[in-house]
């Protein structure tokens, strides 16, 4: 072998071993060669669901351990007691999002800021508190968004209808649900579910969230190594970036027709409320409401509020449809207390037994196994162990469902788990879907409602069953995403008498 490649060889090496050594106070785990990162894990990772190699290796190392991705050191939190310290005593500190802007995963925002991706800090307040307000003035828990509910739940009951028991996918259906609602809030509209111009804006958001896993080597890798090291997730970015700039386009010409057709006192939508305060609201206020935030607000809308609740209801009736007998026991609880009626959100604490199955679904499904990745804004503390600034966390929620303290004998389906002796609901503290602590999921209400009324209306007049009575369909989640999905799957649906 050639010299100079020998001497190259260990000088790469002495400078890995010397200088990024892994300081002792660290959390314990694998240390980084420059550039290149944690090469044993990124190999354990390939083609391995995330989350489960993650709580694998938590199991061995601990609740807190460390690992590099490139020169971005990652810290993984595993546990419900090591996660809520993280996010809810020491919020302060672990609340941040790793800075997106200089990753090819989102494109240059031109000063744009949104929520779900927004720094922690006075912007990210502002914005967070602004979308809140909208949407509690849209009466999310009360009537107005509930009718919008209620319209496509009587659209799904005639599209399943007209099945006549023949197989159908739910994802599809499920999906246009969910997109009609917050295209209700957000522009006051809603499509047919035979339009291509609703199949076309739908895959806008969906192209952003497939194929692209929270620890994928994409984001925190330069895009020329990106390149080398995976074609595909190379293709993958490029496919988002675009979609991320038709979705801009969409979106400004949304907003300037309604700036061309705006009424102060017949408020219509989300972008009315944008509009108002663009031209009538206080100071602090107006810095932060503008064209460009509000693009990548509602673009968060979308993303974060649309591929979540559907993938959620996909695996709902997939539950239904495996454990037959639940779907019984509900459908019981229904007829007894509520007859024929339309189930109304505020009926929801009278189903017990329906409440449970949802909570119960909602942890084993873990439809956000890994979380969103949080960042360390300062130098802190956790375990013992010292996490400098600009950390990478990833508080994995699959861990915490999946924690038998908090619930025992966790790899079994039972949503009996959820029900005291009286009859009565538990309030588990460690079931947390939507997350904890200050970034908890802005859009929990409304993915509650939509959930309930989805659910149990559809169960009230359908029964479903498998599109083989003898092939069961395997509960494993598919492959490389940031949610967790089911393996595409079909049922049927025939009308209850
Ligand atoms: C079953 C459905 C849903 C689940 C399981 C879910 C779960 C989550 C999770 C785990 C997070 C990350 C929290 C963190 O970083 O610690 C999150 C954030 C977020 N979610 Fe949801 N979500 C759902 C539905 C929705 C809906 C319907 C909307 C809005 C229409 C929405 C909007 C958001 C936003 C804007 C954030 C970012 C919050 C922030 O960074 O401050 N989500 N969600």
């Amino acid at each position: 072998m050639d010299l100079t490649i020998v001497f190259i060889f260990i000088l790469v090496f002495l400078v890995s071993v010397l200088v990024i050594r892994k300081p002792k106070t660290l959390p314990p785990g694998y240390f980084g060669i420059p550039f290149i990162g944690s090469v044993p894990m990124m190999r354990k990772l390939r083609g391995k669901r995330p989350h489960l190699v993650l709580f694998e290796e938590s199991k061995r190392i601990g609740n807190i351990f460390s690992w590099y991705l490139g020169n971005q050191l990652i810290v993984v939190l595993s546990g419900y007691d090591t996660i809520h310290e993280a996010l809810v005593k020491k919020a302060e500190a672990f609340s941040d999002r790793p800075n997106f802007n200089r990753n090819p995963i989102f494109p240059r925002t031109n000063g744009e800021n949104g929520i779900l991706t927004g720094r922690y800090g006075q912007c990210w307040r502002e914005l967070r508190r602004f979308t809140l307000q909208a949407l509690r003035d849209f009466d999310v828990g009360k009537a107005s968004i509930e009718e919008k509910i209620d319209v496509e739940i009587e659209t799904a009951t005639a599209f399943l209808q007209d099945t006549n028991g023949k197989p159908t996918s739910m994802n599809q259906l499920m999906q246009k649900i969910v997109a009609n609602v917050i295209f209700g809030i957000v522009f006051g509209q809603r499509y047919d579910y035979d339009d291509p111009e609703f199949d076309r804006t739908r895959a806008m958001t969906n192209a952003v969230v497939t194929g692209e896993g929270p620890v994928s080597f994409t984001p925190f890798m330069p895009k020329f190594l990106v390149n080398i090291l995976k074609r595909t997730d190379a293709k993958n970015s490029d496919i988002r970036r675009q979609c991320i700039v038709d979705m801009r386009k969409y979106v400004y010409k949304q907003i300037d027709e309604h700036e061309a057709t705006f009424d102060r006192d017949n408020i219509r939508d989300f972008v009315d409320i944008y509009i108002q305060t663009e031209k009538e609201g206080d100071g602090s206020m107006r810095k932060f409401v503008t064209k460009g935030n509000m693009f990548r607000v509602i673009f968060d809308l979308f993303l974060a509020g649309s591929e979540t609740t559907s993938t959620t209801l996909d695996w709902v009736f997939l539950y239904m449809i495996e454990f037959p007998e639940v779907q019984k026991k509900c459908q019981e609880e229904i007829e007894n207390i509520l007859g024929d009626k339309i189930i109304e959100y505020s009926d929801r604490s009278k189903l017990v037994y329906v409440n449970a199955v949802i909570m119960e679904i909602q942890r084993c499904c873990n439809l956000v196994p890994i979380n969103v990745v949080h960042s360390t804004s300062e130098n802190t503390t956790i375990g013992g162990y010292n996490i400098p600034a600009r950390t990478l966390i990833l508080p994995t929620l699959y861990s915490v469902h999946m924690d038998p303290k908090y619930f025992p004998s966790p790899e079994k389906f039972d949503p009996d788990r959820f029900i005291d002796d009286k009859g009565n609901l538990i309030k588990n503290e460690a079931l947390i879907p939507f997350s904890t602590g200050p970034r908890t999921c802005l859009g929990e209400p409304l993915a509650r409602m939509e959930l309930f009324l989805v659910f149990a209306n559809l169960l009230q007049r359908f029964n479903f069953s498998r599109e083989d009575p003898n092939k069961p369909h395997t509960m494993e989640s598919k492959q490389s995403q940031i949610t967790n999905a089911p393996v595409p799957y079909r049922l049927r649906a025939t009308k209850r008498q």
